[in-house]
């Protein structure tokens, strides 16, 4: 595995063999990683554990690629009917399809991954987990968008480690350098989790994501559909700790963090999001996915290959099964939605044919959507069908005017005491009929 725009400089260094290990330069910034190298040098416990680690990450690994290799996802998502349906008149954020978005960006420290060449991992070289979904083969998102005809422009923020804000900050300034920018929608998605807060009651994750949230709608307030994924459940990361030391002893300087990651500040968050930032033009939805999520039990234990050695971040595989179950999610009704996500192989849902839109809450309840098939021959015989209707309607009414105007004509030509009196008796020899 290669990580690009880096030079990389020879470490080496003994614990109680020797080890040679070579890292990029900008790892340096990267304080986990310095920490986990520190740790491996001096803590020889911490080095078995972590060893144990990434064999069995690296077994787990391998098993799941062979049992549930994830080439389905694009096969399946091509089989989901038409790319492009008619455009529908509405230009709002309750009529968006995948192939109308044009920007992509990405922010918080669920958003990257971590390196899991066993190989490399081994011998102590170890790649910062940053990777974007860019760099991923596996499906992520943005690809899923791209084969559904979104014609994407990527943009990256610089840094994962600055604050959610100063991240939304530079995604929002980056795409107003493009020219047209205000014409063209825009998805932005946020991955947060614990890292990205502080470990206080005004820095918790969920204030972070509401003032990244702000920044953007200061920045690009025209036709922008952010994504939240509600990071308010530490599943996945207890259930890490309780299958490996090393996860454990890595996730520790997180406990803090973690109990600054109040539910209710979630839901104040939540609120505040649905009464501000639900325009048509600038929305926000949130993903209940992450908020009472788990790993998945295999027969020796969870499995832990869906995350990197860090214990915190994804590994590859694992980050493709989110960006998975989020595309799911976005094209699921807003009720149904789910929030115990286990990350495995599931299947791919395609957009709604009655309502291929991205759904909001609006759209979750109404679809108003007259859309035609984008097939040339179903449109011909829809609108053969509807001038047929208008002939017939056309016909009808000239029928009936027909028949008013004649009746009127025949009732003019009789005399008035004659109808009346003619009625009276009609009336009265059917009641002798019957009776
Ligand atoms: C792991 O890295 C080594 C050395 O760069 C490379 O030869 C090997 O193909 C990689 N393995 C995988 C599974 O990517």
């Amino acid at each position: 595995m290669g990580f690009p725009n880096s030079r990389c400089i020879l470490n080496t260094f003994l614990i109680s063999f020797l080890y040679s290990t070579t890292w990029c330069q900008h790892i340096l910034n990267d304080d986990t990683l310095t920490r986990i190298e520190e740790k491996l040098t001096i803590d020889k416990d911490f080095y078995n554990q972590w060893m144990d680690l990434i064999a069995l990450q690296s077994s787990q690994l391998e098993e799941q690629e062979e049992d549930y290799p994830l080439d389905y996802v694009m096969k399946d998502l091509t089989q989901c009917g038409p790319r492009k349906s008619a455009v529908p008149s509405l230009n709002d954020v309750h009529h968006l399809q995948a192939d109308s978005i044009k920007f992509y960006g990405e922010l918080g420290q669920l958003s990257s991954y971590c390196p899991s060449n066993y190989t490399l991992l081994r011998k102590g070289i170890m790649g910062p987990c940053n990777l974007r979904s860019s760099e991923m083969t596996l499906p992520s998102l943005p690809s899923m968008l791209q084969l559904r005809g979104a014609e994407l422009q990527k943009i990256e923020s610089n840094q994962l480690d600055e604050s959610l804000a100063d991240q939304a900050r530079d995604i929002g300034e980056s795409i107003r350098k493009v020219n047209g920018f205000e014409n063209e929608w825009k998805m932005i998605v946020i991955l947060a989790t614990i890292q990205d807060g502080k470990a206080s009651e005004t820095g918790q994750t969920a204030v972070e994501v509401l003032s990244a949230i702000e920044e953007l709608g200061k920045l690009i307030p025209e036709k922008t559909f952010i994504v939240v994924l509600r990071s308010s459940g530490s599943g996945i990361w207890r259930d890490a700790s309780h299958q490996s030391l090393a996860c454990k002893n890595q996730l520790a300087q997180w406990k803090v963090h973690n109990k600054f990651n109040y539910n209710s500040v979630w839901d104040q968050v939540e609120m505040i999001i649905e009464k501000n930032y639900r325009k048509p033009q600038f929305h926000v939805e949130v993903l209940p996915l992450l908020k009472d999520p788990a790993l998945t039990n295999l027969p020796e234990g969870v499995d832990l290959s869906v995350l990197g050695y860090d214990c915190a971040h994804f590994s590859e595989r694992g980050l493709s099964l989110l960006h998975l179950a989020v595309w799911n999610s976005l094209f699921t009704r807003n009720s149904a939605r789910e929030s115990q996500y286990r990350p495995t192989a599931s299947q791919v849902l395609c957009p709604d044919p009655t309502c291929p839109f991205i759904r909001t809450p609006s759209n979750s309840d109404l679809c108003i959507w007259t859309g035609t098939m984008p097939d040339d021959e179903f449109y011909w015989v829809d609108y053969l069908i509807f001038i047929g209707i208008w002939v017939l309607l056309m016909i009808l009414l000239v029928i009936i005017f027909y028949c008013i105007c004649v009746t009127r004509r025949v009732a003019s030509e009789k005399t008035p005491t004659k109808a009346f009196g003619a009625s009276f008796s009609s009336i009265k020899f059917i009641d002798e009929d019957v009776v």
